[in-house]
């Protein structure tokens, strides 16, 4: 029976552009949940124009409150007049791989349940979103009209039932509804076992290779295990951490060297594995390590770009490199030695979408621990790790010997990113305030050593459909190839992050072995005297370093 439920329009749905995140509790409130649901299917429609009922793909990351959400949303997309969903086990579905199951079964979109690398708990992070019907997060258009709708909405309809079995693989009927449940696992690995040489990576780990992958208790376990572990034949246990937990164990599932710090100190330590990886909460971020070697998420994408061809998936050639202003250059210098566009974007996965839509882009990273490509619309953590060990496979050589090889042929991009948290908001809009008006006066003038080519505020006209995004962030570019970029985060809840993004350029072949602070001391000097962070902000040393 569907029931038609009054609601009273709740304020602050506005989601952003990676859904709606909120501490789990606001999302279990009474009707909170249900009045975002109702405001996503009124905006997108779980009926087609001609009345027949859609399709949609369901799954989140296995946080607190993920099986509660599923069940609602199962009965609400009946209550609307949806056709069909197809759901994880479990309600588990990794981001890039509730991107591939959308693309794939040519569904309406999806709706994924994560707030991504956020802890979990009933006293942490929920969130929710949509994806379109090419398998990416919906744009802005799509988020402002579901956030207008949840401003208004006056009911919403759900159908009366009892839970459907989600641990139960196989076809059900809610209200007629159908719905699917699938292994989670199962199309994400066929499509990992079409782009990588799975027969190489097996006789990597069967002549001894040993890897360590921390799924850090979050939803890439179960991907990680059958494809590493079961299909490609790395050592049983070398997943740890393989089983999604509501609470992730208690730990913050976000993977860089301060989270993944057991990872770290193993990669580091006397016994150290071949290969480390970890990923985050839903599955899309990604950090690799040698053995005692950090490759930083930009190196990462340059070594990837100019490797890719050793994948079958890519054996064809890249169309083109994407990355985010923000992330160091080295990628750029790949495309042109290998004659392929390079694109820069604001920051966001969303921008790439459209490059990668349109054919222009096969390749996307940012700093902030994300790589893909054209297979899914997120960014993919477990595709990126397949596809260092399919170049390992081929290569045969360590990840420090690729790195050196590859900063010796096209120098290095020494590069840091520096955050300070939590600063009062009108302090940093005063200092950005004041950044933006010293701006013209920059070219030419010398400090700390360093010269200054250029100054500006970064804005994106996009290729495709020409929009234009002013703000992104205020780029100092150096003479000798060096620069200081500063943006506010967007994904902060407390006060301002500023993010402040250094890098320098050794054309080598001398000083390519430096440590990367030290490198850089005098474009941070800069940055922080030409902006005057400290005068601003009282801050003087950043909260976190990657
Ligand atoms: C951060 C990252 C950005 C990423 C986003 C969503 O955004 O810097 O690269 O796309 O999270 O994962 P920010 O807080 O900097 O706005
Ligand atoms: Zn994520």
């Amino acid at each position: 029976m569907t029931l038609t439920v009054a609601t009273t329009p709740i304020p602050g749905q506005k989601p952003g552009t990676s859904g709606l995140r909120k501490k789990t509790r606001v999302f279990m409130a009474p009707h909170f949940l249900e009045n975002f649901v109702q405001s996503i299917f009124d905006v997108v429609g779980a009926r087609g124009e001609d009345g027949r009922g859609k399709t949609f793909v369901l799954g989140g990351d296995g946080r607190y409150f993920n099986d509660r959400a599923a069940q609602v949303i199962l009965r609400m997309a009946a209550a609307n007049g949806a056709a069909r969903v197809i759901v994880g086990q479990g309600a588990l579905l990794s981001t890039p791989a509730a991107s591939h199951l959308i693309r794939l079964n040519r569904t309406d979109g999806g709706l994924i349940m994560s707030a991504s690398h956020n802890p979990g708990g009933p006293d942490e992070d929920f969130g929710l979103k949509f994806n379109m019907p090419n398998g990416g997060p919906a744009p802005e258009s799509v988020t402002e009209a579901i956030h207008r709708r949840s401003a208004e909405l006056r009911e919403y309809r759900i159908v009366e039932a009892p839970d459907v079995d989600l641990s139960r693989i196989g076809r059900q009927d809610l209200g007629g509804m159908v719905v699917d449940v699938v292994d989670p696992v199962a199309d994400y690995a066929a499509l990992m076992e079409d782009l990588f040489d799975f027969g190489a990576i097996r006789a990597l780990f069967a002549g001894g290779f040993r890897m360590r992958m921390d799924s850090m208790c979050a939803v890439t376990g179960p991907y990680a295990r059958e494809i590493l572990e079961n299909r490609l034949g790395a050592a049983p246990g070398t997943v740890v951490n393989a089983t999604p937990l509501p609470d992730f164990g208690g730990m913050h599932p976000d993977p860089n060297p301060t989270w993944a710090h057991a990872l770290m100190e193993e990669m580091f330590g006397p016994d150290a594995p071949d290969f480390g990886a970890a990923s985050d909460g839903d599955g899309d971020r990604n950090m690799v390590v040698g053995r005692g070697v950090y490759v930083s998420p930009s190196d990462s994408l340059a070594v990837l770009a100019a490797n890719a061809h050793l994948a079958p998936g890519y054996a064809a050639g890249l169309r083109g490199v994407a990355r985010s202003m923000p992330t160091s250059m080295a990628a750029d210098r790949v495309a042109q030695r290998l004659g392929i566009a390079a694109y820069e974007t604001p920051t966001g996965w969303k921008f790439f979408g459209n490059l990668l839509d349109d054919g222009r882009a096969t390749l996307c990273g940012e700093e902030s621990f994300g790589t893909g490509s054209d297979h899914v619309r997120e960014k993919d953590g477990l595709w990126a790790v397949l596809l260092w060990l399919n170049i390992l496979a081929v290569r045969r050589e360590s990840v420090a010997a690729i790195l050196a090889a590859h900063f010796a042929e096209f120098g290095r991009n020494y590069y840091s990113r520096h955050d300070f948290e939590a600063i009062e908001s009108a302090r940093a809009d005063a200092m950005f305030a004041a950044l933006r008006a010293a701006l013209p006066g920059l070219a030419g003038r010398r400090i700390e050593g360093l010269e200054i080519g250029a100054a500006d505020d970064f804005a994106y006209e996009d290729p495709v459909d020409g929009s234009v995004s002013q703000h992104q962030g205020v780029r100092i570019l150096f003479t000798d190839g060096a620069r200081a970029v500063f943006r506010l985060s967007g994904t902060g809840t407390e006060g301002a992050t500023l993010r402040l993004y250094v890098e320098r350029f050794a054309p080598g072949p001398e000083g390519l072995d430096l440590d990367p602070q030290a490198a850089l001391a005098p474009v941070i000097r800069a940055a922080h005297e030409l902006a005057r962070i400290e005068a601003f902000t009282g801050r003087t040393v950043p909260d976190v370093v990657t």
